[in-house]
This record gives C-alpha cells, sequence and structure tokens, in this order.
C-alpha cells in the first residue's frame, strides 16, 4: 500500500485505521482497503471519522476506520461534501443495497432490464448513423464506449455484444463484482468489456479524449453534482463524441408515476429508489450541456407500460426521457475560459491518484 500507513488501534474492537497521505483521496482510499486483507475477507465496511484538508487544498489526511465484524459500507457525508465528488452517500447506501440483484430479470431492476429493447437500439442506430463503415455482425466494432454508472453491467453487455470496446465504471464496488461475475459467463466479453470501480471524476484527468461514446442510464438523477458529471463527461469524449443519457423529467406526471405509483402503488423499483429533488427537466439538461460544449441533438420520451413490463418510445418527455448529445470539435477554440475551468475542475476533484490501468 504506497503512500500509505496501517495499524490497529484497538484490536479487542476490531478497528484498524489507514492512514492515507496522498493527494489521492477516496480514490486511492478505496484501492488501498480493496487490496489489503484482514482476518480473510476484504475490507466490506469503511467510515471515515475524520477528514482533514491540508494547507494546500489539493491534499487530504484521510483516516478510515474499518469494523471488519459489520458487512455494509457506510460513507460519511462529510468526506464526499469536502472531496466534491458527483458522489451523493445516500444513493450509495441505497444502491449497496441491491448490489447482488442486478441480473434477476424478474426482480427490483426488471425495468431496467427491460429498457434494453429501446435504449440498446437507440444508442446503436445513432452510432452507425454517424459513422460510414461498420461491420456486419459486429455493428460496433472498434467504438470505445464508456458506461458511467454501469451497475451489474445490464446495458455494457449488449453494447460488448454488438462489438464495442466498453469500460463500465461504477462507484460501488459490489456492483463492479456482479457485473464482472456476470460477464464471466460469456468469453466473449472477456476481451470487449472492462469494469473498474470508481468515478468519472477519478479517470478524468487520465482518460481525456479517450471515449467515441459515453452512456449514463438512469445514472444522472442519483448524482450529487449534475454540472460537475456533464463537464468530467465533456473532458473524457473524445470530439464529435456522443454522449447518451436517459433520465426521469421534473413534473408532476413524475412525481405521480415515478415514485408514487412505480414505488409505492406497483412496486415496480424499490420505495425510496428515486429522489423527486433529484430529477432534472430536459431544459434544464440541455442547458447544462450546452454550456459544457455539447450541441443536442435529440431528446425523445419514453414511455414504461407496467401492465407488460415493456419501454416504447413517446413524444411527450414528460416523465423518462433520452437524449443525445454530440461533443462539439471547436470546443477549445471558442471556449477562452477553458484554463479556468480546467483549473476549477482540478480543485473540484482534489487530484484523484490516477487509477492503476490505463483506459
Ligand atoms: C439506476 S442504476 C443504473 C445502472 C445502469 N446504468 C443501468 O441502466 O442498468 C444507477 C447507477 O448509477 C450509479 N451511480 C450513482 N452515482 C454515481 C456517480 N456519481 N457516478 C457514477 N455512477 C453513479 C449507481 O451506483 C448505480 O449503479
Amino acid at each position: 500500500m504506497k503512500g500509505w500507513q496501517s495499524g490497529c488501534l484497538s484490536r479487542a474492537r476490531r478497528l484498524w485505521v489507514f492512514r492515507g497521505e496522498t493527494a489521492g483521496g477516496w480514490a486511492a482510499c478505496r484501492r488501498a482497503l480493496s487490496s489489503c486483507n484482514h482476518y480473510g475477507q476484504p475490507p466490506q465496511i469503511v467510515q471515515i471519522p475524520f477528514l482533514k484538508r491540508c494547507k494546500n487544498q489539493l491534499k487530504y489526511h484521510i483516516f478510515v476506520s474499518f469494523v471488519q465484524a459489520r458487512n455494509t459500507m457506510l460513507l460519511t457525508e462529510r468526506h464526499y461534501s469536502m472531496s466534491q465528488t458527483t458522489v451523493d452517500p445516500k444513493e450509495m447506501k441505497k444502491f449497496q443495497l441491491l448490489a447482488h440483484k442486478w441480473w434477476d430479470e424478474h426482480g427490483d431492476y426488471a425495468a431496467l432490464h427491460s429498457m434494453n429493447d429501446i435504449r440498446v437500439p437507440f444508442i446503436r442506430d445513432t452510432v452507425l448513423n454517424m459513422r460510414n463503415d461498420h461491420q456486419p455482425g459486429s455493428p460496433l466494432s472498434g467504438v470505445k464506449i464508456l458506461d458511467v454508472g454501469c451497475g451489474g453491467g445490464l446495458l455494457t453487455e449488449p453494447l460488448g455484444r454488438l462489438g464495442a470496446s466498453v469500460t463500465g465504471i461504477d462507484p460501488l464496488e459490489d456492483s463492479i463484482r456482479t457485473a464482472e461475475l456476470h460477464k464471466s459467463f460469456d468469453p466473449v466479453l472477456a476481451e470487449r468489456i472492462q469494469y473498474k470501480s470508481c468515478t468519472l471524476e477519478d479517470i478524468v484527468e487520465e482518460a481525456s479524449d479517450t471515449f467515441d461514446v459515453i452512456v449514463a442510464s438512469e445514472v444522472v438523477e442519483h448524482v450529487a453534482d449534475v454540472e460537475m458529471f456533464i463537464r468530467c463527461c465533456s473532458k473524457v469524449l473524445k470530439p464529435e463524441g456522443s454522449l447518451f443519457i436517459t433520465t426521469i423529467n421534473k413534473s408532476q406526471l413524475s412525481y405521480i408515476f415515478g415514485i408514487v405509483v412505480a414505488e409505492r402503488v406497483l412496486g415496480i423499483v424499490p420505495t425510496g429508489t428515486h429522489d423527486w429533488e433529484k430529477f432534472i427537466p430536459p431544459e434544464e439538461l440541455e442547458r447544462l450541456l450546452e454550456s459544457n460544449g455539447f450541441l443536442v441533438k435529440t431528446v425523445k420520451g419514453m414511455l414504461y407500460n407496467p401492465l407488460f413490463g415493456s419501454w416504447s418510445w413517446t413524444e411527450s418527455t414528460n416523465i423518462n426521457y433520452a437524449l443525445h448529445a454530440v461533443k462539439s470539435d471547436i470546443q477549445e477554440q471558442v471556449d477562452p475560459n477553458l484554463e479556468t475551468d480546467k483549473e476549477q475542475l482540478q480543485t473540484k476533484t482534489m487530484a484523484s491518484e490516477p487509477p492503476a490501468k490505463t483506459l
């Protein structure tokens, strides 16, 4: 564990303390914890009782205590608000509880499984329309996709089967474990998909201008800072690269159908999955995208039929919608504030250490 010291504060209480003095913040902390193995088990619980900023503001001292006996991941809000990540710890707790249920087609994620029927063709056809060449049978071959907030890989896998080279990232390690396990059942995916437990801001520096396509499906309504998320997307996309987002509008109808009916009446998704305050109207998302160098090409409504458990396209974006935007290739020339933006982004991401594997 380079740059880390570890020690046992109180063996009786089984409390281990790791002390990190690098600029890597949470990403390094998580890597250090996942690489160690106490009592024969990987650490599952992380508490951050104390976090202190150093004078230069980019370095942290992080003290992490790990209680071996329990089996959940606890993330303090204080940590996240100070490190300014896109991750909302309350959301992580919700997804932690369901991290092993991704591939139950009739379970809590049934609606995401069936959403593939419309979102996969939407991504495939839009990408193909923008490219001149494609291989029959492997139409997305040669396309480098980043699936942000990939969860258990429900969307990552079909994109890989279409021939794309897909990197799936998610802050939740247990979801990435589930995704890795499921991927291992299909040898075709071994070379095409790689998963990593991290956030977008963790990879933004090393993966600058790397991806042809980013998909963030049903993710932005769960992040802590949508603007930071969009900025990071813009950084890691190649010029003229495509960003696909599916999410939920912030409307009266989305409250009635997305929360009251879906969660409380029909139980299509577990109660508490969504927080209406975090939903985002398409106009606001478009404004955010356009102010970060994107051209919004398509916004279309999506409708879920709970009787058949199926999705269809609709003109109304009142509840669910999908969006396709393209990163402008002249962004760097026309944006005089780029350096300021870059500095702000670096300050916001608190100079995360580069992850071990290059994307
Ligand atoms: C509703 S699930 C969607 C999963 C997947 N995209 C799909 O459609 O099957 C939302 C996912 O976003 C992830 N997530 C939440 N906040 C995130 C963030 N700030 N950055 C990346 N992923 C995030 C969660 O861990 C969860 O896996």
